[in-house]
């Protein structure tokens, strides 16, 4: 091997985030935590109360739940072996013979694992219905893209319990209105469906399955395999050419039953009763297994194809469905990093935070002094920069005008020597001189005037 050739195989290797993963930084972070209080404070206001469910549970949770055949489930869950069955199989050389009981997946969504949980802890117990949310990472091996991750984040609930009243569904959906509203989202655009039960739906699909069979040969190859494994679907599909056809198929609010019939109308009246303007779309059907009744999404300005910030819906019998006793289910998630991409492009994101007071101290004495100026700043709430190593003062000044400070304090020995502190405020260049107490008061003063 050739000495450069060697030299070349020592470079480290170059670490990225994971292909559809990526880091979320300051200043950024600061509205991903405003967004996240106003969930915390739009929801109890509600009467919610937060879950933490884990990142992981068992494959055969998520099959069950959203569906075996699924994009969700069959295409995207990350999937590994439960540990100890996983090295017990590599040991036994029989790794191809684990079944699905035996592995674990990280989470696609969150509603499986609330299900669980409230037949775990028995909350059918508690008083009903019980209003839980929850936000945090989610995963989905999905070809990524603006507004499409592989771990992306979502704010959710879920409302459990005896009573599918269409109040129920009407302030579920309110509440999510509500939280856009108070983060001044903007375009907001809600779409509601019912997508029948179990009595109308079997019917309904068998009809769109015969009307699509004779359209088969105008449809796109997804659409085509979609009449035999899910003819619903086929209503997703956004192909241009496709559209002429779907518009002529036929329409599931005409096929419900007539309790589905009579919830529907009554959701839509509970939701004219609190001023939430919807737009029916018979077209929208979702992409997991476990809803009937109603469905809806919301979409939001500046996020191209990848537009719904929220979808959710009912879904009556899948605690049943886990083992659990007969409950009724409705909740929705809000995909947080679209909400978060379509408040930026709408201009509200934070602005860069800059510190109040950057401390620029020169000599031993100074420096002391500035520890404890900085301790006492940042009790009473001011954001302080302490440099950790002496700088002339031009350069300190420099680096404080970088960060956006507003504020230079200029410790010194002749300040430390007679007790007067010099300040001054970056914007203007102006200085003036404070006891330590008058310095506090004087900051606090201009930070109740500017905020
Ligand atoms: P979902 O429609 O699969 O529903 O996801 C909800 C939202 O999560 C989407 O509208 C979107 O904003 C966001 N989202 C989904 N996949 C991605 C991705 N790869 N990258 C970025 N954002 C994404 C559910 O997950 C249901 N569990 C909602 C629900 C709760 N239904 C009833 N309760």
């Amino acid at each position: 091997m050739s000495e450069g050739a060697a030299k070349k195989e020592e470079k480290p290797r170059k670490f990225q985030a994971i292909r559809g993963t990526r880091d979320l930084l300051p200043p950024e972070t600061a509205l991903w935590n405003r967004v996240e209080q106003t969930a915390h404070e739009v929801f109890s206001n509600f009467g919610f109360g937060e879950i933490r469910v884990p990142i992981f549970e068992s494959t055969d949770l998520f099959a069950r739940s959203i569906g075996a055949e699924t994009d969700v489930v069959s295409k995207e869950m990350y999937t590994f072996g439960g540990f100890e069955e996983f090295s017990a199989k590599v040991r036994e050389g029989m790794l191809s013979e684990m079944s699905p009981e035996e592995m674990i997946s990280l989470r696609p969504e969150a509603t499986a694992s609330v299900c669980r949980a409230y037949i775990e802890h028995g909350m059918q117990q508690l008083p009903q219905p019980v209003k839980l949310y929850y936000m945090g990472p989610m995963f989905r091996r999905e070809r990524p893209q603006k507004g499409r991750y592989r771990q992306f984040y979502q704010i959710g609930a879920e409302v459990l319990g005896g009573s599918d009243a269409p109040a129920i569904d009407a302030e579920v959906i309110e509440m999510v209105m509500t939280f856009f509203d108070r983060l001044e989202l903007q375009g907001v655009q809600l779409d509601i469906n019912s997508i029948g039960d179990r009595n109308c739906r079997p019917k309904y699909v068998e009809l769109l399955r015969t009307e699509l069979l004779k359209v088969k040969d105008k449809l796109g190859p997804d659409s085509q395999r979609r009449i035999e494994t899910n003819p619903l679907r086929v209503l997703d599909s956004k192909l241009e050419s496709e559209q002429g056809i779907i518009a002529t198929l036929p329409r599931i609010a005409d096929h419900l039953c007539e309790d589905c019939a009579a919830h529907y109308a009554a959701v839509k009246h509970q939701l004219e009763m609190r001023g939430v303007i919807y737009r029916e779309n018979w077209r929208l059907v979702r992409g997991l297994d476990y809803y009937m009744r109603t469905t809806f999404e919301i979409t939001a300005r500046g996020l191209g194809s990848q537009n719904a910030v929220c979808g959710g819906g009912r879904y009556d019998g899948l605690v049943e469905l886990l083992g659990g006793p007969p409950t009724k289910g409705i909740g929705f998630a809000i995909g947080e990093d679209r909400l978060i991409l379509s408040l930026q492009e709408s201009g509200k994101g934070p602005a860069q935070q800059g510190r109040d007071v950057y401390i620029a101290w020169m000599g031993e004495r100074a420096h002391a002094t500035a520890i404890r100026a900085a301790k006492d700043l940042r009790k009473a709430g001011f954001s302080v920069e302490l440099p950790p190593v002496e700088q002339k003062f031009g350069k300190a000044l420099g680096q404080a005008d970088k960060l956006g400070a507003k504020y230079a304090l200029i410790l010194g020995d002749n300040e430390v020597s007679e007790g007067l502190w010099t300040l001054k405020t970056l914007a203007d260049g102006s200085q003036a001189k404070f006891t330590e107490p008058d310095l506090l008061d004087h900051l606090r003063k201009s930070k109740r005037v500017s905020s």
